[in-house]
């Protein structure tokens, strides 16, 4: 189709591409997204779980709701999508993969795809954390999640409420993750923005940045967002089926 003809050209034009994905890329992976058909927050308020009030408050049905989405995400793999982006940065060997995801696919494609080699170019800036970690609330230090036992889990270092490492409602993103996110966009030319509804700040504010820098947005979503109107081209249509074109 002539989007996909333009897209491509751009892509091929292009000196340095940065992608922002959203939950929509791992939507053929099975994983559901939140506000798009069919997605989370349809049957959950996230006011009720991915708050770090209602972690304070009702700790225990926080991490109930995070064990069932790890246990969920443990049977779930990268979808195409997940796979072409991979080839693509490693090919281009310039990290630009911005999620916000914390499902960990595209870690898993990057070293999937990087078979003996370096997956590094192919690696997430997660800027909502990874759901695979765990965070002490209180000291911050990091461990690898354990599946949850009779009690809540417990940092070794201070004692404190272990979390998962993700970013809940109401907290700021890192700083330090999100500005090396937002440089990457204003160095960019073209910005691909992948399955994300664009409408959670300081998130949607990155491929704003490539178009300030004079960069373009190709968008690939199945329905139109807030940024649609932004972008020099959109393909409307699943990740895991454009991407492979696009990219190739
Ligand atoms: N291919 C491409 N896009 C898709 C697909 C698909 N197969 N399936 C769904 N989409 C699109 C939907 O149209 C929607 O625009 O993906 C987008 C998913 O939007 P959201 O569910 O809002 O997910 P996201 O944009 O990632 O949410 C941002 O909000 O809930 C918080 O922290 C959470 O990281 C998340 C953030």
């Amino acid at each position: 189709m002539k989007q996909m003809r333009q897209a491509r050209k751009l892509v091929a034009d292009s000196a340095r591409v940065v992608a922002l994905t959203g939950a929509g890329i791992s939507a053929e992976s099975g994983v559901p997204t939140f506000r798009g058909h069919g997605g989370l927050w349809r049957n959950y308020r996230p006011e009720e779980l991915a708050t770090i009030d209602a972690f304070e408050r009702d700790p225990e049905t926080v991490w109930e709701w995070y064990a069932w989405r790890r246990s969920f995400l443990g049977t779930c793999v990268p979808n195409d999508g997940h796979r072409a982006l991979a080839r693509f940065f490693l090919r281009r060997g310039l990290a630009g993969l911005v999620t916000q995801n914390v499902d960990g696919l595209h870690t898993r494609a990057a070293r999937e795809e990087a078979g003996d080699g370096s997956p590094d170019a192919a690696l997430p800036v997660e800027i909502h954390g990874a759901i695979a970690r765990d965070r002490c609330n209180h000291c911050g230090a990091r461990a690898e999640a354990e599946p949850l036992g009779d009690s809540l889990p417990r940092c070794a270092d201070c004692g404190g409420l272990r979390r998962p490492d993700v970013v809940l409602f109401g907290e700021m993103l890192d700083p330090d993750v999100l500005a090396r996110a937002q440089s990457m966009a204003e160095r960019a030319d073209l910005c691909l923005v992948i399955g994300t509804s664009a409408v959670v700040y300081p998130a949607a504010a990155i491929p704003l940045a490539t178009l300030r820098a004079g960069g373009r947005i190709i968008e690939v979503n199945t329905e139109e967002t807030g940024l649609s109107g932004a972008a020099s081209v959109v393909l409307r249509g699943k990740a895991g089926e454009v991407l492979p074109e696009l990219l190739s």
